[in-house]
């Protein structure tokens, strides 16, 4: 587990620090004067320190005021130029920042291995698959605005119905998936007439810098402002001012929580939420042992284990508990784990400086309470990885059992009757997925009878994802407040709100002249292609 002394391709080596100053406020990228924060990278270190990547503005309230001064500009009462304009005329600003996007992907995707240590696969596929995202977002609400290119007639009544943007937009992401995850907030929210304020993550900031130009030459004026700085200086006297309509966030619930107790008026703060997760996998006794090993090493050590959708604790019938140990821990043991440029690289140092330290509590804690390490190598420390350690048999009074590692570390548990897995998950602060291993029909159908009332995707033979984009991500209880998909984001970023008109020869005409004068942008039958 050497991560300093690796010969790093000309391709993916750092030429020297980028030293960041701008920021975007009312479609100017302005020079930051004040505090600057250094990022360094836990992924690589020279001379036993981390490698210094470069620096980013350490905003604070002083920006939060400009920021939402540009955004509510820009929105203007609903009287702004970005919710009032054409769904087409919209839909062609979100083409040109895809465009200008594209362009960036070699340095956004080293950048992601060097600030979150992403392996280089996974790296692309992320910004590959946030272009898709842009793309199938643009075709969903063409397909959206189809729908409501007419006037429906009830009771004597006229009604032209169409979703309305909600306001101002707070948008917050992850270290995890920092461009894709946060651009799943972002862009929806923008095409459907809001008006924006996005505050990267801590971890994984750098790589938003290459595409400030894009979003600033895109759209008008104070329709997206990107500051940076740490939450609780920027993000929370935003909120405090009461005049964010969103908070879109991507993280912990406490954050969540805490950000919520500053709004003044609760009400009007909707919630669009993507937290943690304790995902379990059920393993029956007629499980493909081998299939279930491999889904179980995907779904839980992929990109280390930091993922909300990961596999967090896996609930094995005691049937099969002895063959599916052995297995799944000669398969961990046999994992590569090197840097994320390296081709074979499945495991990968971690960004955040606490981790190996913390996933060795837990192990120390779950090992102190009778639990064994199962694996040779499991548990390995090193000043940036704690190599996966298999630890079996886990139970509740284990720290493990409940929080989320969100991080290189399984726990296993035993169980003989099914109730056992399922009490669990009722009691579980959490509600995202469960996978289930198995094949007996008799056995599965009842099952999935009752974790549909826990969970929100079960998944069968196979692990957690969030993925296909076009399929709904959500979660229960203090998973997730709303729902994502490329479809579902549409709906969250907007409410649905008509114009009526009683059914008589006055207003008919009215309405006629209306859309025939194209004095409306929001009464129009105009169908998009
Ligand atoms: O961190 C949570 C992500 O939404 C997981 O997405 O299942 O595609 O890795 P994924």
């Amino acid at each position: 587990m050497n991560t300093t002394s690796n010969h790093i391709p000309k391709k993916y080596a750092l030429e020297k620090p980028i030293h960041s100053n701008q920021y975007l406020v009312n479609g100017v990228l302005k020079e930051w004067a004040g505090d600057t924060a250094e990022v360094y990278s836990n992924i690589y270190y020279e001379n036993g320190e981390p490698t210094l990547l470069g620096s980013v503005p350490d905003m604070d309230s002083g920006i939060a005021n400009e920021a939402i001064k540009s955004a509510v500009t820009a929105f203007d009462r609903g009287k702004g130029v970005w919710p009032t304009m054409k769904v087409k005329d919209r839909i062609a600003c979100m083409n040109t920042f895809v465009e200008k996007m594209k362009p960036h992907r070699e340095e956004v995707v080293k950048l992601l291995m060097w600030e979150i240590g992403k392996n280089k696969q996974d790296a692309y596929k992320e910004f590959d698959r946030t272009i898709d995202y842009i793309l199938d977002t643009i075709e969903a609400y063409k397909k959206l605005d189809r729908k409501s290119a007419r006037f429906e007639k009830e009771s004597g009544i006229f009604a032209h119905i169409r979703r309305s943007p909600l306001g101002v937009v707070l948008c917050l992401g992850p270290y995890n998936y920092p461009l894709n995850e946060t651009f799943c907030l972002l862009i929806p929210a923008l095409i459907m007439g809001n008006t924006t304020i996005f505050k990267p993550a801590k971890i994984g900031v750098l790589l938003i810098t290459p595409l400030l130009k894009a979003f600033q030459e895109s759209f008008p004026p104070g329709v997206v402002n990107i500051v940076f700085g740490r939450g609780r200086k920027i993000a929370a006297p935003i909120i405090k001012t009461g005049s964010i309509d969103v908070l879109a966030l991507i993280g912990h619930s406490t954050s969540a929580v805490a950000l919520q107790d500053e709004h003044p008026f609760k009400n009007r703060l909707r919630l669009i939420l993507g937290l943690e997760a304790k995902n379990p996998a059920i393993i029956l006794p007629d499980a493909d042992i081998d299939l279930a090993v491999r889904e179980c090493i995907s779904g839980s050590l992929s990109f280390n284990g930091q993922r909300c959708t990961a596999l967090k604790v896996l609930f094995v019938h005691k049937d099969v508990v002895d063959e599916f140990n052995k297995r799944f821990s000669a398969a961990v043991d046999s994992l590569n784990f090197g840097l994320p440029w390296e081709d074979e690289s499945f495991l990968t140092p971690l960004p955040e400086k606490s981790k190996p330290a913390y996933i060795d509590s837990l192990i120390k804690d779950a090992t102190s309470k009778g639990a064994k390490v199962l694996n040779t190598k499991g548990g390995k420390l090193t000043h940036n990885y704690c190599y996966p350690a298999v630890l079996y048999p886990v139970t509740k009074d284990m720290k493990v059992f409940h929080e989320e590692q969100f991080g290189p570390v399984v726990p296993i548990i035993p169980f003989s009757n099914i109730d056992e897995p399922l009490d669990a998950i009722a009691d579980s602060e959490y509600g995202q997925q469960v996978s289930i291993f198995g094949k007996n029909t008799a056995q599965l159908g009842p099952l999935i009878d009752v974790l549909a009332n826990l969970v929100c995707r079960i998944n069968i033979n196979s692990a957690c994802q969030r993925g296909p984009d076009i399929f709904p991500f959500t979660g229960r209880k203090n998973s997730a407040v709303g729902t994502l998909s490329v479809f579902d984001a549409l709906r969250s970023f907007s409410i649905r709100t008509f114009v009526a008109s009683k059914d008589n020869e006055y207003n008919n005409e009215i309405l006629e002249n209306l859309v025939a004068s194209k004095d409306s942008n929001f009464i129009t039958t105009e169908y998009l292609l």
